[in-house]
């Protein structure tokens, strides 16, 4: 089946209910929550503040610092030692062991960043010229940086309405006898539908990767994410959960690609055989001052990921039931650790376009942004000239795919990049803030409502 082929006709945004939500929701936050929840029909019209009203949100919320004791206490450390390489390196060690307490995996590798754990992943995979893979186009570029460096060929599928992560029945309908891997994208920290990609993986012989980036301490149907999939990338670049700033660490647990993970993002050379240059890669190591900073920063990362949890959760029990405004879709026995929220509105059911809707929000006190990135990945420039190696395509022109990204088409995820508003959430917010954010994304909506 032909990888360009367009999914059926686009979904529409779903509005969920109040109650449909709530047996759909991470139920223990929003049941202790679900009292306080103002209901939309019975709230006076209130004056915009974008219009001379009062602020929805009275005060902003700052992040402030993320480091200090247990960071300073590493790095006080690494400063002792005589040489700061990562192998054999007691702060990587460490930092690997505290990784491996949050993402059990057997096999972990530090590395520079999260596309260079993407990369080591799917060298490990075998990934080669002509191979194609299956992923997501609403994420960062470096989810496919790795892919297209092996000469393989990003295909990109739709996604589910809310969740904004891989439709697996599209996944499927993009399966051909050239697709190697699926790498599943836990946008936001949203754990993508893992069961059902593991099942598609499974049937077709393909390798699961997690793309982890957005996702530290995520956990789907109770369990870490990045221990369902064969292999697991995290970014620690300065804007994740947890950050030296910039850094990634790939993992595994299984045998045929966790004991390859160290010499992918090494060059190629085996620390542990030696035996010269078996195989081909390139330097994507990390070194112990980062190390350090990333031991000190796991620390932190539990509180981190269930404050955000607590607070994305408790906007979503806010909002839901409000017309036009559909939340961020989580699957109830899931942890979504919010790296943002993003929640849609339906266009017919407001006044005003998506523009002016955010214009509102933010006179209310809420840093919102319109969309995420501009476009679907493969509608960027350098997809749509196949130009990414010196402005040419070398496997397009030795025949090895037929991939032309112009003619390539993901309808809901157009329209998910042309409704969605995305909301920062982070762990200095209070459950305050979150109902001032909910509040004013309530007056915005019933003051525009159709
Ligand atoms: C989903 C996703 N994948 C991959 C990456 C790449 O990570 P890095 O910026 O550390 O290379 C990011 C970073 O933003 C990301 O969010």
């Amino acid at each position: 089946m032909s990888h360009d082929r367009p999914t059926p006709s686009p979904r529409p945004v779903i509005a969920v209910s109040r109650r449909e939500f709530l047996a759909t929701s991470s139920a223990a936050v929003l049941a202790a929550n679900l009292d306080a929840a103002p209901s939309a029909a019975a709230e006076p019209a209130a004056k915009l503040a974008l219009e001379g009203g009062a602020k929805a949100v009275k005060q902003a919320c700052p992040l402030g610092l993320r480091w200090g004791e247990p960071e300073r206490e590493r790095l006080n450390a690494m400063l002792q030692q005589e040489g700061l390489f990562y192998w054999k390196g007691p702060q990587t060690a460490l930092m690997l062991e505290r990784f491996q307490e949050v993402c059990p995996v057997k096999y972990a590798q530090s590395c520079s960043s999260g596309t260079a754990a993407l990369h080591i992943a799917v060298l490990a995979a075998g990934i080669g010229p002509g191979d194609e893979v299956i992923t997501s186009p609403i994420t960062d570029i470096g989810t496919v940086i790795g892919v297209l460096y092996q000469q393989a060929v990003p295909v990109f599928a739709d996604l589910g309405a809310g969740t904004y992560n891989l439709d697996p029945a599209d996944v499927e309908r993009r399966i051909t006898p050239k697709t190697k891997a699926i790498i599943a994208v836990h946008l936001c920290g949203n754990p993508c539908d893992l069961r059902a990609l593991k099942a598609i993986a499974d049937k077709h012989k393909l390798v699961l990767i997690e793309d982890s980036c957005q996702a530290w301490g995520a956990k789907y149907r109770g369990q870490p994410i990045g221990t369902i999939g064969h292999m697991t990338c995290f970014s620690l670049q300065n804007t994740k959960h947890i950050t030296c700033g910039d850094g990634g660490v790939v993992g595994s647990s299984d045998e045929r690609f966790g004991p390859l993970l160290q010499k992918y993002g090494d060059k190629g050379f085996d620390r542990v055989k030696g035996g010269g240059f078996q195989a081909f890669s390139t330097n994507y190591r990390m070194s112990e001052p980062q190390a350090a900073m990333v031991a000190g920063q796991l620390t932190r990362l539990e509180a981190i990921a269930s404050k955000r949890a607590r607070l994305g959760n408790l906007l979503t029990e806010r909002i839901t039931g409000v017309p036009g405004v559909t939340p961020h879709q989580v699957h109830p026995e899931d942890r979504c650790v919010y790296w943002f929220y993003f929640f849609r509105i339906q266009p017919q059911a407001f006044r005003c376009d998506r523009a002016q809707f955010v214009k509102a929000l933010a006179a209310e006190g809420v840093p919102c942004s319109a969309g995420y990135i501009a476009v679907p990945l493969h509608r960027e420039p350098v997809f749509q000239q196949h130009g990414f190696f010196a402005g040419r395509w070398p496997v397009r022109e030795m025949g090895l795919t037929t991939m032309d990204y112009t003619k390539h088409q993901t309808p809901e995820v157009e329209a998910i990049l042309k409704t969605g508003i995305r909301v920062p959430i982070h762990e200095g917010m209070t459950e305050e803030y979150i109902a001032g954010v909910a509040e004013a994304i309530r007056k915005v909506a019933r003051h525009y409502a159709a």
